[in-house]
Formats: C-alpha cells, structure tokens, sequence
C-alpha cells in the first residue's frame, strides 16, 4: 500500500497497475478519529469584470454604454431611429465625471415621423409580462424644445410597443428624469430594444440612460434575481473581489480605482476593464458590500498593490504609500466606524454600518511581476495593515520571503486528469509553516462556455483533497463564476453560472460545488482504502523558451476520489465519492468508530451519460443532483455508484 500520508494526511491510497483493476475498492471510515476541523469559510465565490459578469450579467443594469464612454469617437451600442442623427458631444458634458454626451438632432422629427435614439442591452432587452422597469435618464434641450419623448421597449419581431411611457418638460438646463415602464401580458422576451423618440423638431442630449428591471431585495442600483438566487443556493461564506486580472488593470491607470467606484452613479467616471470592454462601475465597491450582505457572506477584499498586467509597477518605498494609503482607506470604508472619514462616506452613501472583514488580498498573480518587487511591495502593505488593523488576516498572492503571510493564494487552472492527478497533493503538503492556503482561482477547464460534466468531476475530484486538508486550505473559490453565453460574451472559457439576458443556469461544475459547499460536517475523519482503480496518464509535454521539452513519464492516476466529514452535534457522517470512471463502481464501505450506522439514509447525486454532457440556456436542468433515500447502509456495505457521477451518502450515526 502507497502511503500518501503528510503530517496531518488522513488518506491511504493504493494505486493498482491496469491489470488489478476490478477487485473492489474498499474505503475505510473512522468515524472515531477526527483529521481536522473543515474550515468554516471553506467554500467561497471569486467575482470579477469579465465574460460581461456584472454589466451584462448580475448588475442590473439594461442599457450597454449608458455614459456613452465605451467608444471615444462614437456612441458604441446605440443608433439613430427616423430621420435622427446621434453624435457624441464633448462639448456638453453632465459633469466631470460623464464628460461628454450623446447629441440628437431630431430636426427632422414629425408626427408621422418620429425621430430618436436605441439601444439594444446587452444582446438583448429582458421583459417578462407585467413587470415594471425603472427608467432614468439625464437630459437637456437646445431652446424651444419642451418634449414630449417617448420611452419604449419594442420588439423587435412585433410592431407593438411591449411597454412605454411619455416624458414632457425639457429644458435647457441638465435634468435627471425618472419614469416607470410596465410590461404587458404576454410571453417573457429578449429580442426587443430600448427606444427614446419624440415627434417634435429638435435638439436634445442625454447622459446616463438607465433601465433597471426589478432587482434582488429591491435594492436601488441592484443585482438580478435569478443569478443571485443560484449563488445563494451555493451558501457561499465569502466573495473574493474585485479580481483577478480587473483589479490590476492593463496599466496602473485602468486599475479597479475603488475610489472613483462610489458614490452617485452618475458621478463615476468608469474605465476600461482589462477583458476587452468598458465598465461604468456602477457595481462599485459599495455594490460588492451590498451583495455580500444580501448573501450573508463576508468580503475578502483584495487591494491594488502597484502592479498591473502589462508589468507596470511601483517600487516599494515613498512611491508605493500613496497606495498603501488607498488601501487602508479602503478597509476603512469597508469596516470604519461613521465618526471615521471614510466610515462617514459609507453612511453617506446610505450604508452606516460597517461591514465584517477578516481578509484582505495584496494583490493578484504577483508571479507574473518578474521585477521581483513584490517581496518589498507585500511587506510595505502587510506592515501597514497590521499596524493599523492588527485582527486581519493578510493573504500573499505568491510565496514571499520578508513577511510571513497569514494565507498564500494558489491558483489552479488544469485539464480533468490533472485535476485527477492532483487531488492528494493537500494531504502531503507541510503543516510545519503558519501559512495557510487559500485556493482562490481554480477551476477543470473543460466545456465552454460552462463546465460539462467532466470539469464537475474533476473539480469534485480536486474539492476531496481540499476538504480533507481544510486544516491548510482554509478557503476556496472556483474562477470564473459568469459568463454571457451570448455569442462575443466569453473572454474566458469554463465558467460556472452561464446567462443571456433572459435566462441563467447552472453548469454541471455549479451543481458540483453547491453539493459540496452545502452537504459536509465541521470535523474530517479518517479515512483509508484499498483497490483504487487508475489509469495510466502521460503528462502534456511543457515548452520552454518555445521549445517541446522530453514529455515527463507516464504516471498512475486515481479514478476514484472521496472523503468524510461529520457533523459532530448531530452525529451525521457525510461520505463524498466521486466516480470518474464511464462505468459504474461497486465499492465496499467500512465504517468504524461508532456503535451504530441506521440502515437508511440519503443519497445525493449527480451524473451523466456521458462526459461531455452539460447544461445550456436551453437544457438548464440536464444534470442536475437528485436526493434519495438510501438503504442497505451500515457499518459494513457495498454500494454501487453510477458512471461518471458524484455522490454525498448521508449516513446517520451514532
Ligand atoms: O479567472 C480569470 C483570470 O485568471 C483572472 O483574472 C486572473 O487572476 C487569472 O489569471
């Protein structure tokens, strides 16, 4: 038997060569020895702007490029109805933020002709029958111009307006306008625009145009429902924002500026994000605090620490203090007190009490900065956040020589049977250092635009390992967590929640991580086994300096991958097996430690026929995990668990 066992390992693994496959494996549980605790903020969720993750996925917002500032030479995303002409105008900016706007001459406008402007939202307008939708906009008018403008949403395969509304009163001075739209009955639709037209001869310019359907908890500026009742289904304990790449920024200038993030939307200037598009920042960091609250998760703030994509960066010392200040007004914003400064801008900005924080992030993929100044930069930031705030917990992005952080963030991109190969690591990993880790990007990268069933049984996979070590892993979070899948949504491929602008699901991956996040106990046990089947797997060969380097040799990988957890209050035993294999796997379950095992139980399942099976907009629910009850258990049995599936057995005990 092949002893994987570190110092605080709870596994024993026996790899079998291709020819022993086929004796039974048998997993030994004693539920009377306990491993570890599991790490009570284990199961997280990492957030960024891409793949349209918030503007044109959980931000409500309806209206692309509602400041106009997605396009210096055009107004990107919006055209010209009638006999309009639309124009971007510098010279009548709302205000230093908004510094421009978009110019209509309707001059041409008449009764028979109405003249104005559309937008189509993020590949698409969203109505559902009856709803109401908030409008608002910023608008003035040349002289002699009083409206009235029409709002509408329009079809675009009927002729019928789906809902509007009249607006009148137009004047020469910025006004802010606000009117609500109501949806008539009919089907739920996505192919329809947003239109502003007026019949009377003119010139008018607006800025922030904005359309909000309902949203989650009817918060003013707030998230759409559906994608945050998946993530609460996750019951997820923290939110790692606001990146990732979006944090740093191409260059030190389009960094997440949480500063220019705050306040009165209308007020934020915006920026470009490093994925490609334009964000208005009207999810800000207030937004993100919101939605953690709304969540009841905490936030795991990362900070900007002087270092962007394009390998820009701040030398430790004088230079870098500006944005150590940052960030420590930062965490005062998030956690001040009001008699605090930045405290006080939170309540006026309508939320007065502070938020909990116990995590702060130095940083992203610092690896990648090859100029070696993260070592002084990370300690220039922890020595200043501890000074001040001596309670948090400081999470390095790369390993570090000067400090010694409290968590090393790891991040894991890999292929199914990397994943595979990979999910014991944790159980060899030193406990000897006080560093803790923190997987805080990972994900099996297979199916696109979401995961398909062979990235949820890798990442089930991987989740064994992390759960039976989370004495060290103290948290995780998969990346990316969006996507549009609407076609040019996607920057990045393998994504957790999937949406256009009508509908969202879950990927099979989703499902995964939701059994795992809500179907464990608080301590680990031991565990053992024998008979585990492999397969023998060749290793991609790597390139170094663009040249193939000699392929590593083949390795044994595991197909079957588990561990247990319990309950310690009501004594319940929870056993994850994930089966990788494409037949179903008999497995003899031992379990000592406990005077009695009821003989029923429950079984919670996800499976498919094949591995590339998946969910979509169109097939949401193909695979989804099923309870049953389960009989047959006890403190000795054999179960047969499907191909390709994940199980969580409930097992009541005593
Ligand atoms: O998750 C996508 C990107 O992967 C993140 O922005 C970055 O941190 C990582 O390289």
């Amino acid at each position: 038997m092949l002893a994987l066992g570190g110092v605080a390992a709870s596994v024993t693994l026996s790899t079998l060569n291709a020819e022993t496959v086929g004796a039974p494996p048998v997993l030994r549980i004693n539920a009377g020895q306990v491993t570890a605790k599991v790490s009570p903020a284990l199961y997280g969720l990492m957030t960024e702007e891409i793949n349209y993750s918030y503007e044109g996925g959980l931000y409500g917002e309806l209206i692309r490029n509602r400041s106009f500032k997605a396009g210096a030479n055009e107004p990107k995303f919006w055209s010209a109805l009638g006999g309009g002409v639309i124009a971007l105008d510098p010279g009548a900016p709302l205000n230093e933020a908004l510094n421009v706007s978009l110019k209509l001459d309707a001059s041409r406008a008449s009764k028979d002709s109405p003249a104005g402007v559309a937008n189509g939202g993020y590949w698409g307008i969203p109505v559902h029958p009856k709803e109401k939708y908030h409008a608002s906009f910023y608008a003035r008018a040349a002289e002699g111009f009083h409206g009235p403008l029409k709002l509408a949403i329009a079809s675009t395969n009927e002729t019928a307006d789906l809902a509007s509304v009249e607006v009148a009163g137009l004047t020469s001075g910025w006004k802010k306008y606000e009117v609500t739209l109501t949806a008539k009955k009919g089907k739920a639709s996505k192919d329809n625009i947003f239109t502003i037209t007026t019949t009377s001869p003119g010139t008018i310019w607006f800025q922030q145009v904005s359309l909000f359907p309902p949203t989650f908890h009817d918060r003013a500026n707030g998230s759409r429902p559906d994608i945050m009742q998946l993530l609460a289904g996750m019951n997820p304990k923290f939110l790692r924002f606001p990146g990732g790449n979006y944090l740093e920024g191409n260059d030190i200038n389009t960094r997440f500026d949480w500063k220019k993030t705050i306040g009165d939307p209308s007020r934020r200037p915006g920026h470009p994000s490093p994925w490609g598009y334009w964000s208005t920042d009207g999810l800000g960091l207030l937004e993100y605090l919101d939605w953690c609250e709304d969540l009841q998760m905490e936030p795991l703030l990362a900070v900007f620490a002087g270092y962007a994509l394009r390998h820009d960066y701040v030398k430790p010392g004088p230079d870098l203090e500006p944005y150590v200040q940052d960030a420590l007004d930062e965490i005062e914003y998030v956690t001040g007190d009001p008699a605090t400064k930045w405290g006080a801008q939170r309540a006026r900005d309508g939320h007065p009490a502070p938020f909990p924080l116990h995590y702060v992030e130095v940083g992203n993929e610092d690896w990648f900065d090859k100029s070696g100044s993260y070592d002084g930069r990370f300690a220039q930031f922890h020595d200043a956040i501890k000074a001040k705030y001596p309670a948090l917990q400081v999470i390095a992005t790369t390993k570090v020589r000067d400090r010694q952080p409290d968590l090393l963030d790891e991040h894991y991109y890999r292929s199914r049977e990397e994943m595979q190969a990979h999910a014991h690591d944790y159980d060899t990993y030193s406990r000897a250092g006080q560093t803790k880790i923190f997987c805080g990007e990972w994900a099996t990268r297979v199916g696109s635009p979401t995961p398909n069933m062979a990235g949820a049984l890798g990442d089930a996979a991987w989740m064994t390992g992390m759960e039976r070590n989370s004495d060290i892993v103290l948290m995780s979070c998969y990346a990316p967590l969006f996507v549009n899948v609407s076609p040019g949504g996607m920057q990045w491929k393998t994504d957790l929640i999937g949406y256009d602008a009508l509908t969202s699901y879950g990927s099979p991956a989703y499902y995964a991580q939701k059994m795992f996040s809500t179907h464990h106990g608080d301590v680990v046990l031991a565990a053992s086994s024998e008979n585990i089947p492999t397969f023998s797997w060749q290793r991609p060969a790597k390139r170094r300096n663009g040249v193939e380097q000699p392929p590593p040799p083949a390795q044994d990988v595991p197909t079957l991958f588990f561990d247990a957890t319990r309950d310690s209050r009501n004594g319940t035993i929870y056993l994850k097996i994930v089966n990788t294999r494409g037949e179903a796997q008999p497995v003899q379950i031992e379990i000592s430690g406990v005077s009695k095992i009821a003989g029923t139980g429950q079984s919670l399942s996800l499976k498919a026929l094949n591995m590339e099976d998946t969910n979509s907009i169109q097939e949401p629910m193909k695979i989804i995990p099923i309870m049953e009850k389960a009989t047959g258990l006890g403190a000795n049995f054999t179960r047969i668990f499907p191909a390709y599936s994940i199980t969580v057995l409930e097992l009541k005990a005593k």
